[in-house]
């Protein structure tokens, strides 16, 4: 399976409009496709005319571990399928802060199913955040579209940031390529666009570009991929002949090798799905800051949430951890305590203990 997300800080600059439409044209070409929606806006999944309703299981509840991804799928043409994202996966990135392989959560979720496609197209969110860095790590090739507006000298610094980002972050595995879209030819400033970008990421260009093309707003919001709406406009076209561009390259891509279960296991990640949520507890009054620090965190520390339990004030976080043995200490305004509630210390370095959890 091939695994290509979409990716870019900004929006408007055609993530959704490629992720549907590409996904489109290599289904129309008999591969196997599964789209994945990443963003809140949920808009790959309307573009699709995908039927969303209040019961539809979505990618939120995937990656929470609630349910395997299969039971989230649709099949919204032939050979094409999608999950579908839903508001609630704005609060994803809070609901897991401070939780364990939290970038690996879309990647865990796929083993089940790879196989089964040809291509995962993953649309992303407008933000470089939690839910595009799961999109990341499941990923083999990023496609950065970048519509001519977003081109100035500040778009172009937030774009490198971004290539860096995801470089640092999944250690240099990813093919990286710019798409320009939304180019109006008849304007020197777009044609400037394409030029600076070819000169400027030559092999990291795709030589499709994608014109201004009004169809492809008008079909998105009919929930057609262009390919049902219009056969003879310049969107229908670049598309298709983007996608020309992408299978072309599939044989070179191949070499590479990379499988979700190679990924994995790379990661260390099949051993460590032996992880169990632990719930640290600690009293204290309301009006105090409670943080808790530890090796399972870097010692960087984290908010706990106030609850009032019997009437008393309690503090509390629940963390994934895997096995192994963790010393921690809770942070309270600006003093540090171990776990009164734990009896197992160790010497910490400066004349106290830290708290130790084994599991
Ligand atoms: N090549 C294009 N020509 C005209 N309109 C486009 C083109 N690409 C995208 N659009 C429109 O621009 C808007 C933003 O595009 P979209 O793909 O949703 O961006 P993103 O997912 O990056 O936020 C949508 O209304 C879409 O229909
Ligand atoms: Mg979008």
């Amino acid at each position: 399976m091939r695994k290509i997300a979409l990716v870019n800080q900004k929006g408007g600059c055609g993530k959704t409009t490629t992720a549907i439409n590409v996904a489109s044209f290599l289904a129309g070409k008999g591969k196997k496709v599964l789209l994945i929606d990443l963003d809140p806006q949920g808009h790959a999944g309307l573009g699709l005319g995908a039927q969303g309703d209040q019961a539809e299981k979505t990618i939120y509840e995937v990656l929470l571990g609630e349910i395997p991804i299969r039971e989230a799928i649709q099949t919204v043409a032939e050979n094409l399928d999608v999950v579908l994202s839903d508001v609630i996966l704005s609060a994803f990135e809070q609901v897991m802060a401070g939780g364990h392989e939290r970038e690996y959560k879309l990647v865990q979720s796929l083993v089940d199913i790879e196989a089964e496609y040809d291509y995962l197209i993953i649309d992303s969110p407008p933000s470089v955040g939690l839910l595009t860095f799961n999109g990341l790590v499941a990923a083999e090739e990023v496609i950065i579209p970048v519509d001519a507006s977003s081109f100035s000298l500040h778009g172009l610094g937030k774009l490198l940031d971004t290539i860096q980002i995801i470089d640092e972050k999944v250690d240099h595995r990813l093919s990286v390529k710019i798409l320009a879209t939304n180019i109006d030819r008849r304007t020197t400033f777009c044609r400037e666009v394409v030029k600076s970008l070819r000169d400027r990421f030559s092999k990291n260009c795709f030589k499709t570009i994608i014109n201004t093309c009004t169809k492809l707003r008008e079909a998105a919001s009919h929930g057609k991929a262009i390919a049902e709406y219009n056969t003879h406009c310049a969107g229908f076209r670049d598309y298709q002949d983007l996608t020309m561009e992408i299978l072309k390259q599939e044989a070179a891509m191949k070499k590479k090798g990379f499988t979700i279960g190679s990924l994995l296991e790379a990661e260390g990640l099949l051993k460590s799905q032996v992880e169990r949520e632990i719930v640290f507890k600690l009293e204290a009054p309301e009006t105090a800051m409670v943080q808790i620090a530890g090796d399972f965190n870097e010692w960087v520390p984290e908010s706990l949430h106030f609850t009032e339990s019997q009437g008393r004030p309690l503090w509390h976080k629940t963390l994934s951890l895997r096995q192994g043995s963790y010393e921690y200490k809770y942070l309270v305004d600006d003093r540090w305590i171990p776990d009164p509630d734990n009896e197992r210390t160790a010497d910490d370095a400066y004349g106290g203990v830290n708290s130790v959890i084994s599991l």
